[in-house]
C-alpha cells in the first residue's frame, strides 16, 4: 500500500530554514509543498533551490491550503510564539525552532492551542536527536550509570557576539534540553550569573544552575567570548561517568568506570573508596541529527504521535531560560520555575 507523502510548508528561510527545507525535500516520506519567507531575494533562491515547491511571502496562502498537514516555522524567535499559534489555529500540526517562545507564559498557551486543535506540536531540540546524546540517555535508562548525582555543559567559543539577545539564549536552549532529556524530570528551581564585558546589558557569559525535584543537578556554562571551541556535556552517576563531545570526530561518548563507593554502613568521608575502573568507548552512528530530527516529525505527523521534544519540552526549556533570566537580572537569585506565570 502506498502511502501520500505529507506535505509540509517551510515559514522562515534565512540561515536555518534551508536546511530543515532541505532535509524535508530529501525525506522519501515528505513533500517540501511551501517555502515561505517576507525578503524578496531569499524567495528567489528558494525558487532556484526547489523548483517543486510553492515560494511564497504570504503564510496565508500555506495555512490556507487543505493538502498542506504541517508547517515548520524557522523565523526569528520574536515571531515563534505569533506564527506558531497562528499554524496550529489553522489546523495543522508545527514544528518550532528552539526556543519555542520567549515567555513561558506563550509557550504554555502553545501548548494549550495545539491539544484544544488536536494537533502535533514539536520544538526544534535538535541535540536530543543526536545518536550520542541517545547512546547516553540509553545507558542511563539500562542503569549503567548507576543514579544520576549531576549533569553539566559547556558550549565555548569565541563566536558570534549577538546585540539582541545574550548567550544564554542564544547558546542555551540546545544544552537546557539535553539536561532536561537526559534527568528525566521537570526543572524546579533555577539561578544563574553571568557578565557583560562587550556590550552593556547583554551577558558574554552565563553560569546556569538547575535543581530538579529528586535533587539531581544541572549546570550550563556558555559563552562566546571564550578562547576554547567546547560542546561537551558530561553525566556523573553514582556508577559510572559519560560524557559527550561534539567536537570529537570519532569519540563523542565515552564512558569512565569510575565512582566514588560509599559503603551502606558509613557516611563519613574518610570511608569513601574510590574506583578507577576502564574506560568504554560505545560505537556512534553516524547519522545527521537533523535528518533524524525532520525524520521524527514526519512520522509523528503520519501517525498523529506525540514527538519526543513535543511542547511540554519546549515550555520546559523556555521555564529555565526565563527563570535563569529573572535570576541574572537580580544578582543569582534562585527562582522557582512554579512561579512563573504559564499561559
Ligand atoms: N537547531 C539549530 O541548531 C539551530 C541553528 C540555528 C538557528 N536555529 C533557530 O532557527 C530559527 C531561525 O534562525 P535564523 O538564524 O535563520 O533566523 P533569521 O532571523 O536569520 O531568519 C528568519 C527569517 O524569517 C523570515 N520571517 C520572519 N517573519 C516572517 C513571516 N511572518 N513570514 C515569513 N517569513 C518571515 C525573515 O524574513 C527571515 O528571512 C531561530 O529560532 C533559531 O534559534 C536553530
Amino acid at each position: 500500500m502506498s502511502v501520500d507523502p505529507v506535505r509540509i510548508g517551510v515559514v522562515g528561510l534565512n540561515y536555518w530554514g534551508p536546511n530543515l527545507a532541505r532535509n524535508v525535500d530529501r525525506l522519501p516520506g515528505a513533500e517540501l509543498a511551501y517555502c515561505c519567507d517576507l525578503d524578496d531575494k531569499i524567495r528567489a533562491r528558494m525558487s532556484a533551490q526547489f523548483p517543486d515547491a510553492t515560494v511564497t511571502a504570504d503564510l496565508d496562502q500555506v495555512l490556507a491550503d487543505p493538502t498542506v498537514e504541517a508547517v515548520i516555522v524557522a523565523t526569528s524567535v520574536p515571531t515563534h510564539y505569533a506564527l506558531g499559534k497562528r499554524v496550529l489555529q489553522a489546523g495543522k500540526h508545527a514544528f518550532i525552532e528552539k526556543p519555542m517562545a520567549l515567555r513561558a507564559a506563550d509557550a504554555g498557551d502553545l501548548v494549550r492551542v495545539a491539544e484544544v486543535h488536536g494537533r502535533q506540536l514539536m520544538v526544534g531540540h535538535l541535540l536530543e536527536y543526536h545518536p550520542a546524546v541517545r547512546k547516553v540517555k540509553e545507558l542511563l535508562d539500562a542503569g549503567e550509570l548507576g543514579r544520576i548525582f549531576y549533569v553539566y555543559s559547556n558550549r565555548l567559543n569565541l563566536g558570534k557576539v549577538r546585540p539582541d539577545e545574550n548567550a544564554l539564549w542564544s547558546l542555551g536552549p540546545h544544552d537546557i534540553s539535553v539536561i532536561n532529556f537526559l534527568t528525566g524530570e521537570e526543572p524546579e528551581e533555577v539561578s544563574a550569573r553571568g557578565e557583560c564585558y562587550l556590550q552593556p546589558g547583554v551577558e558574554d557569559v552565563v553560569f546556569g544552575y538547575i535543581r530538579y525535584p529528586s535533587g539531581m543537578i544541572g549546570h550550563l556554562h556558555v559563552s562566546w567570548l571564550d578562547p576554547h571551541k567546547t560542546r561537551t556535556i558530561t553525566v556523573v552517576g553514582s556508577d559510572k561517568m559519560a560524557v559527550f563531545d561534539d567536537m570529537d570526530a570519532d569519540r563523542k561518548v565515552t564512558v569512565y568506570d569510575k565512582a566514588a563507593v560509599v559503603p551502606d554502613y558509613q557516611s563519613y568521608g574518610e570511608y569513601v573508596t574510590l574506583r578507577f575502573g576502564d574506560i568504554h568507548i560505545p560505537r556512534i552512528a553516524n547519522d545527521e541529527p537533523l535528518r533524524l530530527e525532520v525524520e521524527h516529525f514526519v512520522e509523528c505527523v503520519r501517525d498523529n504521535r506525540r514527538p519526543l521534544s513535543d511542547g511540554r519540552d519546549g515550555l520546559n526549556v523556555v521555564r529555565v531560560l526565563e527563570a535563569m533570566e529573572l535570576s541574572l537580572r537580580d544578582a543569582g537569585r534562585p527562582v522557582k520555575t512554579a512561579d512563573l506565570a504559564v499561559g
